[in-house]
């Protein structure tokens, strides 16, 4: 199957596209497209899809070392902009790999993923999850690394110093987390220098994450959400029986059946009007979300429907980067409000 070939023909208007206006004053596009092939959409396939978007009007991409094909983006990146975008227009994000938070390796792995994507800076990185904990490339669910360790907020502290660095350094423009909590992020804000522009985590109506979305807009950071549409492509390693998919939602359907979308596109809608910017992945249907993005926005009424489906249901549960026997998924999250302990 070619890239994009679902996609109806004609691009959108980038400035059309709503922005976000994050602490430093900086414009960020409020949707972007995600790169990670979920272990079985190619490179290629990928940097397709990238050349693709930037044509229909995308110019947020979400990268990160660990999707394996930061190469081959950064070759459509290029092209892109030998094509006459300049790189200002463009808001590119790089993500920090769990295996590389020690503190000789930040700035080296940060070099490396700005050399693969071909780019003298980067809008924005990220630490990628904030544990230490690697997992293979398509392992499965119980996959630990042998080494595995707890969140212990020093050593964070030790990573984010460095990324402090790379704003210095004039290598990224803006640093931020993922896959944090509130108990987290308020030791980070308490010790932070450059606190964080943004935090990556999982939103979509069937996981809204209410008190989080809320801490991080009061306090000055935008949520990038990822999975907008309920990943319905992840790995084997993120299902599990309990899963539901919000694209299934018989309310999301009729919202969608009503704009004459696909339920996807409502997932986006949603998101981009509740004030997240989803990151939604796509070879085939780029296109058409960027384009609910840019038109035919949902009613309060259909917003408020939406806002009741939440049902706490994270898709992405991360199992791989547990650090003991006998633990479950939810000790990553904090759930009691309170960092678990080791
Ligand atoms: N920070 C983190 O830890 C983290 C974790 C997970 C993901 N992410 C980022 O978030 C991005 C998005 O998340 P995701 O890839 O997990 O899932 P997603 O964006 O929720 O779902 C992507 C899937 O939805 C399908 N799709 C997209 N638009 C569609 C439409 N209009 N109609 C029908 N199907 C549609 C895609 O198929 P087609 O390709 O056929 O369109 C693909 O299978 C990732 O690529 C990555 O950049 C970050």
């Amino acid at each position: 199957m070619g890239n994009g070939d679902k996609c109806v023909s004609g691009s959108v208007d980038p400035q059309a596209i709503p922005q976000r206006t994050l602490f430093t004053g900086a414009k960020m596009p409020a949707v972007g497209l995600g790169t990670f092939g979920s272990d079985h959409v190619t490179p290629a396939q990928v940097a397709g899809a990238v050349r693709g978007a930037a044509k229909a009007g995308y110019r947020h991409f979400d990268c990160a070392s660990v999707y394996g094909n930061e190469s081959e983006v950064g070759a459509a990146l290029e092209e892109i902009q030998s094509g006459g975008l300049k790189r200002e227009e463009l808001w590119i994000t790089s993500k920090l790999w769990n295996d590389k938070h020690g503190e000789d390796d930040v700035i080296a792995q940060c070099r490396k993923s700005l050399a693969d994507l071909r780019l003298a800076y980067l809008d924005l990185y990220l630490v990628h999850w904030p544990f230490p904990n690697y997992h293979a490339p398509g392992c499965d669910v119980t996959a630990r690394s042998a080494d595995a360790k707890p969140y212990i907020h020093a050593n964070y502290m030790k990573t984010w110093r460095k990324m402090e660095e790379l704003v210095d350094l004039g290598l990224v423009r803006h640093i931020g987390t993922s896959n944090m909590t509130i108990p987290k992020l308020k030791l980070l804000l308490r010790d932070a220098r450059i606190k964080p522009a943004v935090n990556e985590m999982e939103l979509h109506p069937h996981f809204q994450q209410p008190e989080l979305f809320k801490f991080v807009v009061e306090n000055g950071i935008q949520p990038i959400g990822y999975s907008p549409i309920g990943s319905p492509g992840r790995p084997e390693r993120d299902r599990t029986p309990e899963d539901t998919s919000p694209t299934e939602d018989p309310v999301i359907v009729e919202i969608a059946q009503a704009h004459g979308v696909h339920p996807a596109v409502v997932c986006i809608k949603w998101a981009v009007q509740r004030g997240q910017t989803p990151i939604p992945f796509s070879i085939n249907n780029y296109r058409a979300n960027l384009a609910g993005a840019a038109s035919d926005p949902l009613t309060a009424e259909e917003m408020s429907q939406i806002a009741g489906l939440d049902r706490n249901c994270r898709l992405i549960k991360g199992q791989v980067f547990l650090w003991k026997d006998g633990q479950s998924w939810e000790d990553l999250w904090d759930v009691n409000g309170e960092i678990t302990p080791p």
